[in-house]
C-alpha cells in the first residue's frame, strides 16, 4: 500500500518502526485500543445516521471486523503474558479532532467530516501496519500486520466511498485535501513515540 494510494502527504518517521519493535508490548496495548475505538466509532456512526441505509449496510460488517481485530490483538498480548491495562491518551486522534472541528450548519458537510476523519485514521494505521509488516523480525507478527493492513485499506476505501455516496465527489476531494494537509502538519510535530501506534 503506497502512500500515494492512501493519499497521505507525509511518510512515518523511519525511526518509529525500530523503536516500536523494541517496545512491542506497549505498541500492542495501544493497538488494541485503536481497534476498540474503530469499532466504537462505526457503531456511533450507525446510531447517528440510522436513516442512511447504505451507511448502515457498509459499516455494520466493519464493526465486526474491527472487533475481530481487537480480539486478535488481545490474543497477541495474551501470548506474551502482557495485560491489556488502561487506555492511553491518543494525542494523534485528539489533535485531529480538535483541529478539524469547524462550525457546520449543513448536516451533509458534518456527515462528510465524520466519515473523512475515520478514513484518515484508517489510512495512517494502514501505513503503520505496513511498516511493521515489512520491518519487524517476528514472522508471526509480520503476517498479522500484513493481514490487518489489507483490511484497514478496505475500510479507508469504505469511508471515502460513503462520503462520495452522500456528497459530490469533487467536494469530498476538496475537503479530503484539507484533511491531509492538517494530518501531515500534526504528524510533523508529533513526538515519535515507542508506545503509540500513531
Ligand atoms: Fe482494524
Ligand atoms: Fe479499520
Amino acid at each position: 500500500m503506497a502512500l500515494t494510494t492512501l493519499g497521505l502527504e507525509l511518510p512515518t518517521d523511519p525511526r518509529w518502526v525500530n523503536i516500536a519493535e523494541m517496545n512491542i508490548g506497549d505498541i500492542l496495548i495501544d493497538h488494541a485500543y485503536c481497534e476498540q475505538k474503530a469499532a466504537s466509532s462505526c457503531i456511533s456512526l450507525i446510531v447517528q445516521y440510522s436513516d442512511k441505509a447504505e451507511l448502515v449496510e457498509v459499516l455494520t460488517p466493519v464493526v465486526a471486523e474491527e472487533w475481530g481485530h481487537f480480539q486478535r490483538v488481545l490474543k497477541e498480548l495474551n501470548k506474551r503474558g502482557i495485560p491489556l491495562g488502561r487506555q492511553r491518551k491518543d494525542e494523534y486522534v485528539n489533535q485531529l479532532r480538535s483541529r478539524l472541528r469547524r462550525p457546520i450548519g449543513d448536516p451533509k458537510e458534518q456527515l462528510m467530516d465524520n466519515l473523512l476523519i475515520n478514513a484518515l485514521i484508517e489510512a495512517r494505521s494502514c501505513e503503520r501496519f505496513k511498516l511493521l509488516s515489512e520491518h519487524i523480525a517476528d514472522e508471526g507478527l509480520r503476517k498479522f500486520y500484513r493481514e490487518l493492513m489489507i483490511s484497514e485499506a478496505g475500510h479507508y476505501r469504505n469511508f471515502i466511498e460513503l462520503a462520495e455516496t452522500y456528497l459530490p465527489a469533487e467536494r469530498v476531494r476538496e475537503r479530503w485535501k484539507e484533511f491531509l494537509a492538517v494530518e501531515a502538519d500534526i504528524m510533523a510535530n508529533l513526538d515519535v513515540r515507542a508506545d503509540r501506534m500513531h
